[in-house]
């Protein structure tokens, strides 16, 4: 679908702004309680494979790196139509104010249970990834555990994101070092990828 129709709400200028000046912005309430649902349920009834490590041919299997559990979404449903809808969006939006050039947005479902985690890496390396920028949407609510621990450029511990139904993450790829730390309960996020290809 096109969106190019549609008004820009407030809440998106905004943020994209913060992202312009940071390259980092963390949205709490971004998708609405209804759509969480739907996209939490599908989640829960996907059948998650464990997530590899690397891309295309290298792609391998390490769980001393990272546990989670992920599914592509695939757009075949009206609830992952309409989130898709939402990174069209934005992906609009960061084009108009930051020049980025963005192509196209991937995304998957993922799980983390008791005790997964993802080591401390890049989402991209400058000139070797077409990935520019991260989005993480969480899809249930947390106690503890699981947190999204994002490092700055030169490696200082810099935010702690609480996994949150709604809240929906944004930051440059091949800027901030991230990790998920041990999750204590079951954790549901969809984490995407805004590319220039
Ligand atoms: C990833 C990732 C962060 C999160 O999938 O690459 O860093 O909070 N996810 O789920
Ligand atoms: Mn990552």
């Amino acid at each position: 679908m096109s969106v190019s129709h549609l008004p820009e709400p407030a809440w998106l200028a905004t943020a994209i702004e913060t992202f312009y000046a940071s390259g980092l912005v963390v949205l709490p309430t971004t998708l609405d309680t209804a759509l969480c649902q739907q996209l939490l349920a599908e989640a829960q009834q996907a059948s998650l494979q464990p997530a590899g490590v690397g891309r295309g041919q290298a792609l391998q299997l390490n769980p001393e790196i990272r546990r989670d559990h992920t599914l592509w979404l695939d757009g075949s449903t009206a609830a992952q139509q309409q989130y898709l809808d939402l990174m069209a969006q934005i992906q609009q939006a960061a084009n108009r104010r930051c020049f980025l050039g963005l192509t196209h947005h991937e995304a998957h479902f993922a799980r983390y249970q008791q005790g997964d985690f993802y080591q401390k890496h890049l989402d991209a390396f400058v000139g070797r990834s077409s990935r520019m920028l991260t989005t993480v949407c969480y899809l249930n609510d947390v106690d503890s555990g699981g947190e999204l621990q994002i490092y700055s450029e030169d490696d200082q511990p810099l935010l702690q994101v609480k996994p949150q139904a709604g809240t929906l993450v944004l930051f440059e790829s091949a800027r901030f070092p991230h990790e998920v730390l041990p999750a204590h309960s079951t954790r549901y996020s969809i984490a995407g990828w805004f590319r220039i290809d």
